[in-house]
C-alpha cells in the first residue's frame, strides 16, 4: 500500500503535521467545456484522491515532498516557476487575501489520481490544500468560496483559464453521487447512478498534450461566438442561431457548446428515469461533437471509444479537457469483464483506472 501523506510528512520533516486533508478527483459523465460558458455539467467523484499534510513555518519558505510531483522548494511572494509548488504558493497567497496571515509551510502530498489525464488531479490538489490552509488560519470558507479560490489558482498561478466544474465538484460532492451543476447559478442537484449499468474509466496511455494553450484558445473562440450572437454566454444561445456565424471554426465551437448543454439536460432526465440506453447514445453524440466540432480528441481517444462501442458498450466519450487522458464508458454491469478485456486488447496502451 502507498504511504499516506502523514507518514510521508513525518519521514521527510521529522515532525508531525498540524493538519491532514484530502480531496477526490472527478470524472465528468457529460457536459464538456460547457462550464466556462455558464452551462451544465454532470460530474461525479472517483475513488482516487489527493492527501495533503501541512505544518506552518516561521519563515516564508515553502517545502514540498510528493512521490508523484517530486521535491519542490520556493519562497512565498516569489515568481511562479512552473512546478507543482505554484499551486501551493497560489493557495497560501489567496488564503492570505481572505484574511489569514500565513507565512511558509512544509507540505507532503500523496496521490493516486492519475496526473494530466482529465480526472482533475489539479483541482484535488487545490481543494485539499485550500481546506488545510483555511482550517489552520481558522477561516470558515464555504465550498463555493473554496472552489472559486481553486479556480483562481489556475487563472493566476498556473495560466489555465478554466471553468468552475472541477473545483466545485471536488469541494461539494459526496462520494457515490452524481452532481448536476448549473455553472451560472452554481446550484446543483444530486442524482443516483443507473441500477443495471456502471461507468468504467479507461486511460488512453497518453497524457494530455498542449492542454493549456489549446484550452485557452477554445475559451476565446466561444467568447467570440457569444459576442457575435449578442448573448452573455453560449448558455443563452440556441442551435438555430449558429447559422448567423460566418466563421466556420467559431460556428463549430458554438455548435458543440450549445448541443452539449442540451445533451446534459437530456442526460439528467435519463438518469432520473434510469434510462441508461438513452444516456449512452448521448455519450456517443457528445464524443463525436468533441472530436469533430470542438476538435479536442485524439487518435487514441477515438480508438478507445470505437473499441468500446464494438465491444458492446452502451455509451463512451472522452472526459475532461481532452487532447489525451481518459474516456468514460457506460456498460451493463453484466458485461464489465468482457468489455474491459476487449477494449484493452484493441488498445494495448490503455488501462482501466476505475469502475464506479
Ligand atoms: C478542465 C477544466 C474544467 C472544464 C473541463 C472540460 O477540466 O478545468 O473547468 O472546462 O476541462 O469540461
Amino acid at each position: 500500500m502507498q504511504m499516506g501523506s502523514k507518514d510521508l510528512f513525518i519521514k521527510k520533516f521529522s515532525q508531525l503535521p498540524e493538519i491532514n486533508t484530502s480531496a477526490h478527483g472527478r470524472v465528468n459523465l457529460i457536459g464538456e467545456h460547457t462550464d466556462y460558458n455558464n452551462g451544465f455539467v454532470l460530474p461525479t467523484l472517483i475513488p482516487q484522491k489527493i492527501n495533503v499534510s501541512v505544518r506552518r513555518r516561521n519563515d516564508k519558505k515553502i517545502l514540498g515532498f510528493s512521490k508523484d510531483f517530486g521535491f519542490g522548494e520556493s519562497v512565498l511572494d516569489s515568481q511562479t516557476d512552473g512546478t507543482w509548488i505554484d499551486f501551493i504558493k497560489g493557495a497560501i497567497t489567496l488564503i492570505n487575501k481572505e484574511g489569514a496571515n500565513l507565512l511558509g509551510i512544509d507540505i507532503a502530498v500523496t496521490s493516486d489520481v492519475p496526473i494530466a489525464s482529465g480526472l482533475s488531479s489539479s483541482a484535488a490538489l487545490e481543494v485539499s490544500s485550500l481546506k488545510a490552509l483555511s482550517s489552520l488560519a481558522n477561516l470558515d470558507l464555504d465550498e463555493i468560496k473554496i472552489a472559486k479560490l481553486g479556480q483562481k489558482i489556475e487563472h493566476e498561478f498556473i495560466g489555465t483559464n478554466c471553468g468552475i466544474m472541477d473545483q466545485l465538484v471536488s469541494a461539494r460532492a459526496e462520494f457515490g453521487e452524481i452532481l448536476f451543476i448549473d455553472c451560472e447559478s452554481l446550484n446543483s442537484k444530486h442524482l443516483n447512478f443507473f441500477t443495471n449499468h456502471t461507468f468504467l474509466i479507461f486511460h488512453s496511455g497518453n497524457k494530455r498534450k498542449l492542454s493549456t494553450s489549446e484550452y485557452n484558445s477554445r475559451k476565446n473562440e466561444t467568447e467570440i461566438a457569444s459576442s457575435l450572437l449578442k448573448v452573455s454566454s453560449l448558455r443563452h444561445a440556441n442551435i438555430n442561431q449558429i447559422n448567423n456565424i460566418k466563421d466556420k471554426i467559431i460556428r463549430k465551437r458554438a455548435k458543440h457548446i450549445i448541443s452539449e448543454n442540451q445533451r446534459v439536460l437530456k442526460g439528467v432526465k435519463d438518469l432520473e428515469e434510469n434510462n441508461a440506453i438513452n444516456f449512452g447514445k448521448l455519450m456517443y453524440e457528445s464524443h463525436n461533437s468533441m472530436a469533430n466540432d470542438y476538435e479536442i480528441s485524439s487518435t487514441e481517444l477515438n480508438k478507445l471509444v470505437e473499441s468500446a462501442k464494438v465491444a458492446g458498450a452502451t455509451g463512451a466519450r472522452l472526459t475532461g479537457a481532452g487532447f489525451g487522458g481518459c474516456v468514460v464508458v457506460l456498460v451493463p454491469k453484466s458485461k464489465i469483464e468482457i468489455i474491459s478485456k476487449s477494449v484493452i486488447k484493441k488498445c494495448p496502451k490503455s488501462f482501466l483506472v476505475t469502475k464506479l
